[in-house]
């Protein structure tokens, strides 16, 4: 059988997409083999420039360069920046994967929009963009017949989006709430195990790599705000950004107020509260399905057909986050 190729261009080569590398390396054979598919890396944007080569880049070589020499060692790297790539580099999708900015959307806003009116599709891991302008986004894929898809930025390796698009199809969401931050539930789990203080919390989680050197969009809600806002979007028709999200984080959280709701047999949780277009910690009964532990998260749906039902997993990590990512290209092939 003749194997179908598919071109792809990954803007950002950090955490996530050297991950996503490294699982198109694992898998490859099994894309071929099992798929037909044959994935090809045509262009890797960094800040400062990019690699390009329209017949495949070996992932080996990018990945080697990118964690010792240096990125302009490599023998494809031009100087030529993300919005050229887009605008001179035919690819069938785009991978987006820089950092999210809650307040401006870029980098991410420009890539994605450019490459949808070029005609290509966008898969992304990136919140802010959608968080920000979710029905703009989707109508600017919609006017150039491409699809624009976003399984990772919500809950990493969670399906969720995907969930409701193809198993829960047939179902009215009536709502959905649940533990979208994986660092605010380590340190809220800390605290509570082990009678520790935010402070003591948020250390261990840094060391242990859970928790950024800057965690204060992830204590202050605002991580979760931006998850809620593209939920509500995708999940529940609402037309809501990032702005429309009333967020109170953990950070007054204090030990007295845990070791009390341990006592009448509670936990405090940050829950994104979708229906409510809400962020704000509350008091969850300990044998309830969200008190899930450390860095994971849950998220419970409620619909009038399927009624409840709670998934729980990894809400980051890259390898773990590029299943997601791989959930939407497959399903942009087929
Ligand atoms: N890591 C996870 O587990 C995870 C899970 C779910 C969602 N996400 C989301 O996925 C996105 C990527 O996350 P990450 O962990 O991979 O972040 P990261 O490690 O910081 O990687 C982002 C990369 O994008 C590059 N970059 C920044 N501006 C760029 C531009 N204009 N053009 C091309 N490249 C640019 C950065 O380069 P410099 O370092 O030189 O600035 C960096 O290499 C974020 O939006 C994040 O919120 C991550």
């Amino acid at each position: 059988v003749k194997l179908k190729n598919v071109a792809i261009t990954i803007i950002g080569f950090g955490e996530m997409g050297r991950s996503f590398a490294r699982v198109l390396l694992k898998k490859k054979r099994f894309l071929e083999r099992e798929r037909n598919i044959d994935l090809r890396v045509v262009a890797v944007c960094e800040i400062d420039g990019s690699l390009v080569n329209e017949n495949g880049i070996g992932m080996k070589d990018v990945l080697e360069v990118a964690e010792n020499k240096g990125f302009e060692k490599h023998k494809e790297w031009s100087p030529m920046k993300s919005l050229d790539v887009i605008r001179r580099v035919k690819s069938d999708i785009v991978l987006e994967l820089t950092p999210s900015d809650i307040k401006s959307g870029q980098p991410g806003l420009r890539h994605i929009e450019e490459s949808l009116k070029k005609g290509m599709h966008v898969v992304t891991s990136n919140k802010a963009p959608l968080a920000l302008r979710f029905s703009k986004l989707q109508k600017i894929a919609r006017d150039n017949g491409v699809k624009l898809k976003y399984e990772a930025t919500v809950g990493g390796a969670l399906p969720i989006i995907n969930l409701r698009k193809h198993n829960l199809q047939i179902n009215r969401i009536e709502s959905v709430h649940g533990i979208l931050n994986g660092t605010s539930n380590y340190v809220l789990t800390k605290m509570a195990e082990e009678g520790v203080s935010m402070d003591v919390a948020l250390k261990e989680a840094q060391d242990v790599g859970i928790a950024e050197t800057d965690p204060s969009y992830d204590v202050r809600g605002i991580d979760t705000g931006a998850k809620v806002a593209i939920l509500a979007n995708s999940l529940m028709d609402m037309d809501v950004s990032f702005e429309g999200i009333e967020i109170t984080g953990i950070e007054d959280i204090t030990q007295e107020a845990i070791e009390l709701a341990k006592k009448h047999n509670y936990v405090i949780k940050l829950i994104g509260d979708v229906n409510r277009l809400e962020v704000s910690p509350r008091l969850v009964p300990t044998n309830h399905p969200l008190n899930v532990s450390g860095a994971l998260n849950a998220i419970t749906i409620n619909s009038d057909i399927a009624k409840n039902i709670t998934i729980v997993g990894h809400g980051a990590g890259g390898i773990e986050t590029a299943s997601s990512l791989f959930s939407d290209i497959l399903d942009i092939i087929h």
